[in-house]
């Protein structure tokens, strides 16, 4: 287990969450599968989102504005099951909510018994605070999203820092209106740093910055980006903390060669022979007899 030493297989709630504001920070991280779930939960991640931005990671697409109601509830339920300790957030796609509070209910209820989510978020500020106002009367949890708000790339003109100068006062505004709304956290993206610390300071329920500075109750990255997964152009904020593309290619690339060989697959990875088969219809790299009798990785597979 690779766990951290706050790392316990109690289950983080949203109470607990909302216990760390001021207190020790949240680490949150996306997953869109169940074995990077599985990995982020025993690696002691206290907050899973599935978020939209599957719609570029797995789906290969430029924007999030696609990705489907559906195509959520079906990443959240494979992630659900990678989860032991850390809470689970779907995310709400675009048009799946924005119509009316109904509709979000509707939509967030459906993440909550379709893809075993324990929370959801939507993004926006004061325009979807009636909308996080039911969705909380229903029994669900929610975590806001304000500042750079992916789902509205176009009207804002690009992926772009929101909350400079005068408008800073507007995203702080849509944070409060979401903490009276109820939610529980609240994602600050691509805000200056001072923006997101003044938010931090006037609210009572934790800030979880992406690109917000250092000042936030927590930090959320999308996972391929940590681990130097993702491809192009990365926003400045996105730390890589390791570089598996790279090493996810040299392994592949020594497979692509092995196999072109011959060198693999070696006994080690080949089942025993049939009785009485003639030596020379086993491959040369699965002759030794040692080879032949050492167990197999998979013997369970027959
Ligand atoms: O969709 C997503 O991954 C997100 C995070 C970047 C906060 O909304």
């Amino acid at each position: 287990m690779y766990g951290s030493t706050s790392s316990t297989s109690k289950k983080v709630t949203v109470p607990d969450l909302r216990a760390r504001k001021g207190g020790e920070k949240i680490a949150m991280v996306t997953a869109y599968d169940y074995t990077m779930a599985r990995l982020a939960d025993e690696a002691g991640v206290d907050m899973i989102l599935v978020g939209d931005s599957l719609g570029m990671v797995v789906q290969g697409l430029t924007t999030t504005i696609p990705v489907t109601l559906d195509e959520m509830a079906y990443h959240c339920r494979a992630v659900a099951r990678g989860l032991g300790r850390a809470h689970l957030v779907g995310d709400l796609p675009f048009m799946s909510y924005q119509v009316s509070p109904a509709q979000a209910v509707e939509s967030a209820g459906k993440l909550m018994k379709d893809g075993a989510c324990e929370s959801v978020k939507l993004e926006g500020g004061e325009e979807v605070a009636e909308h996080v106002h039911r969705i909380v009367r229903a029994g669900i949890a929610v975590v806001g999203h304000v500042g750079l708000t992916p789902q509205s790339v176009h009207a804002l003109g690009g992926f772009k820092v929101q909350g400079r100068g005068s408008e800073a006062d507007r995203v702080v505004e849509g944070a409060l209106a979401l903490e009276q709304a109820g939610a529980f956290a609240i994602v600050l993206e691509a805000i200056p740093p001072d923006v997101a610390s003044r938010i931090t300071a006037l609210l009572s329920v934790p800030t979880i910055g992406i690109g917000a500075g250092a000042g936030c109750d927590g930090q959320v990255l999308v996972s391929t980006d940590l681990l130097g997964l993702s491809r192009g152009h990365q926003p400045k904020f996105a730390k890589r903390f390791a570089n598996l593309g790279e090493q996810a290619i040299a392994a592949m690339a020594t497979y692509v060669d092995e196999v072109r060989s011959g060198a693999f697959p070696a006994a080690a990875h080949t089942y025993k022979p049939n009785a009485g088969t003639s030596e020379r219809s086993v491959p040369a790299a699965a002759r030794s007899a040692d080879d032949l009798d050492a167990p197999l990785a998979l013997d369970h597979w027959h």
